[in-house]
Formats: structure tokens, sequence, C-alpha cells
């Protein structure tokens, strides 16, 4: 079977690597210099976090306490993302403001928002002080023009390396290099995966880490959250066996009911907790091997639950698709408001996206993984309209 799950990948050897790694203080220093070096920043100007959201968040304030933003001021985000951007965005007080997909000339719809979307709302949008690039899918955006928007409208700008952590932009340099801030996430599936995690990096001399942050008393997490980050692997293991026999469902709703797992999105946003030694121990050896691919390939279907009824009588379950709404998950997209008059191709996108795994090695894996592409051929829309 074909799973999205970023674990269905893990040979047994990794999975069991995961659930009993071990790490010390070395190891989460070492991760500390690896993001000094490779995004570089000074190392009193990062620090590893609870979460994605954690660093968003921190990020945010650093923004806010140096007097580069205000209370109230607004933040340019891609309209087809994760609700964790913006828990993070309201907890720092701030005001997300969605910019709709790109629609290219031939009328294909891309994951991100284009350079001259974020030009028009800024020229509006007095309050719009910063933005985020998040390059869904790990697809690079034209990162020139964005530059060029920043500086004529004096603009922040905090790179989401959720999902393209070790990826390029166009012009060949690192995503995570050219902004006043970088934000990793080692949340599941991410393209650094350590089940929770992310880290805060501030890239300009001027910002420093916010004041209610202290990096020096930050409680490393242990005991209490173990089965959940440790074990994953080896839960998501037993998972895709019982699917075979379609118990997989039940076993991870016992699992949630025993919080012995939670589900990604409700990974909390912390600034007193950091990773676990062992976390950044493992973190240290995903940027080590890290290389230059998409996390995920998309591709828009014309009837999308028709084409995931196919995919599963064939052996594939793709049906954990990054995003179904605009923003995800959809347990939380009423409570949103989101605009979808204002933004009518993320609400496309978001209907008709489905995802492929990129990260199969081996070559019967990769020829399963070809022959899902040509089911989904059969349903694709015709240009990406
Ligand atoms: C684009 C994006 N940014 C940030 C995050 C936050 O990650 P975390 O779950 O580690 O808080 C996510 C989570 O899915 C995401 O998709």
């Amino acid at each position: 079977m074909i799973f999205l799950g970023l674990a269905s990948n893990y040979t047994a050897r990794r999975t069991w690597h995961h659930a009993f790694a071990l790490g010390n203080k070395k190891d989460y220093d070492s991760l500390e210099q690896e993001l000094s070096r490779r995004y570089n920043a000074n190392i009193d100007q990062l620090s590893l976090a609870f979460s994605g959201r954690s660093a968003i968040y921190l990020a945010l304030e650093s923004f806010i306490e140096s007097g580069k933003m205000n209370k109230g001021d607004h933040v340019a985000i891609n309209s087809f993302t994760c609700h964790a951007v913006l828990e993070a965005i309201e907890r720092a007080g701030l005001e997300p403001v969605y910019v709709d997909l790109e629609k290219t000339i031939s009328g294909q719809i891309l994951p991100n928002y284009s350079a001259d979307a974020l030009e028009e709302i800024a020229k509006k949008d007095k309050k719009l002080k910063c933005f985020i690039l998040q390059n869904t899918f790990g697809f690079a955006v034209d990162i020139r023009r964005f530059e060029k928007v920043k500086k004529n409208n004096n603009l922040l700008l905090l790179e989401d390396l959720a999902h393209c952590t070790g990826r390029k932009y166009p012009d060949g340099r690192e995503i995570g290099t050219v902004g006043e801030a970088t934000c990793l996430s080692f949340g599941k599936g991410k393209s650094i995966d350590t089940i929770i995690g992310g880290a805060v990096v501030l890239r300009d001399s001027s910002l420093k880490l916010p004041e209610e942050f202290d990096k020096n008393t930050l409680r490393h997490r242990k005991g209490g959250d173990v089965p959940r980050a440790s074990w994953y692997p080896v839960f998501g293991a037993i998972a895709r066996g019982l699917a075979h026999v379609y118990l997989d469902k039940p076993w991870l709703g016992l699992l949630l009911k025993l919080r012995w797992i939670e589900r990604s999105a409700d990974t909390k946003l912390l600034v007193d907790t950091s990773i676990a030694y062992w976390q950044a121990r493992l973190a240290l050896e995903q940027f080590n091997s890290l290389k230059n691919t998409a996390l995920r390939e998309f591709f828009l279907v014309d009837n999308r639950d028709a084409c995931l009824k196919e995919l599963r009588r064939h052996g594939y379950r793709l049906e954990e698709s990054w995003y179904e709404v605009p923003v995800a998950p959809e347990r939380y997209y009423k409570s949103v408001h989101f605009p979808e008059k204002q933004n009518p191709n993320a609400v496309f996108f978001a209907q008709h996206v489905i995802n492929l795994p990129t990260w199969y090695h081996s070559n019967r894996k990769k020829k399963q993984v070809a022959k899902a592409k040509k089911i989904i051929k059969l349903h694709e829309l015709k240009g990406g309209r």
C-alpha cells in the first residue's frame, strides 16, 4: 500500500531508531549550531522551540518588541495554509490578511500567492507590515520578485519552512536565508520530522528573542510526552498493517482516546518548553541527509472523492491531502471565517487538490507511485483548472 504519512517510508530499523533514540545536551547544542550556520544567524538569536507555531509566534513577537511592528498590524499569509499559522498570528495580537493563490496566464492555479498579489494588497493596506512565505509542498516562489515588493513597501519577511527545509529558490539561494526571520516545524510529516518540534531563527541582527522567552529556563519535553513523540512511527506502522483489514481507524481512535497520540493540527503553542534531546539528535541526523526534493507532488482533479475512491480500490490511501480546505483542518475551518469570495483560487484549489508522496525510494514503491499517477491523470483537470 502507498500512504501519505512520511513514516510509511521508514524501514523497521528507522522506526526502531526513532522509538529508542537517545540524545544529550551536545546534540541539542549541535542542532542550534547547524541552524546558525545554515541560516546565517547568531546563536543567541535562535532557539529550538516546542512546535512550528511556537516558532512563528516568537518571531512575530520579536518583530513587535523591536518596534518593527505594533499590535494590531497585518501579516500577509498564503490563503491555502494550516490553522497553526493563524494561531501564531492571533496569539501575537496581529491580524492575518489572506493572499489568494496565483493563477498563471494559462489558467493554472499554483499553491502559493504571487508577488504581484502581495504588492496590490501592500499598496492599499497601510497596516500590512509583514508577509509569510511558506513555499507550499516545497514549491519555491520567485523570491527576487518578492524582494522587490518587500523593499518598495518596507515589509518584513518571515520564511516558514514547515514544507520546504533544504529547498532552494529559483535563484539558487536556500529557502530560509532571505528574510528577517526563519521558522521551522519538525512536526509529523514535515521536511524534518521528529513528530513535534520546531525552531525560530532571527536573521536580522537588530532582533532579539522575546522577553517572555528564556532560553536558559526552557523545560525539555520528557516522560509524559514520550509515547506520542517517540512511538508515533511504531503506532503508524501498526495502523498501516491494520489498514489491510480496515481496522486502522479504530486503532488510531483508541490511541487518541488514550492521549497517546494527538492530531497534528492540535499541537500546542508553548514558549516555556522545547524539544527533547533525543529529538534534537534525530533532527540533526535528518538535516545532514536533507535532499532538495519537494515534500509532496500535487494534482488538481475533477472529482476528488471519486478519484480517492478509485485510488483506494487499488491500494492507495491518499485521503489526508494538504489541505482539504483553504485553512486546514476542516474541523476548525468554520471558526476561521475565511473570506472565500476574495480568495476564489484557494477555494477551488482546496476542493480539487490531491497529493502524492515524494519520499518512496525503492523501485517497487516508485512503480506503485507511478501507477497511482496514471489513475490520477485520468481524473486530472485540464490545464490545472
Ligand atoms: C505551512 C505550515 N506552517 C506551520 C505549521 C506549524 O507546524 P506545527 O504543527 O509544528 O506547529 C504547519 C503545520 O502543519 C504548516 O502546514
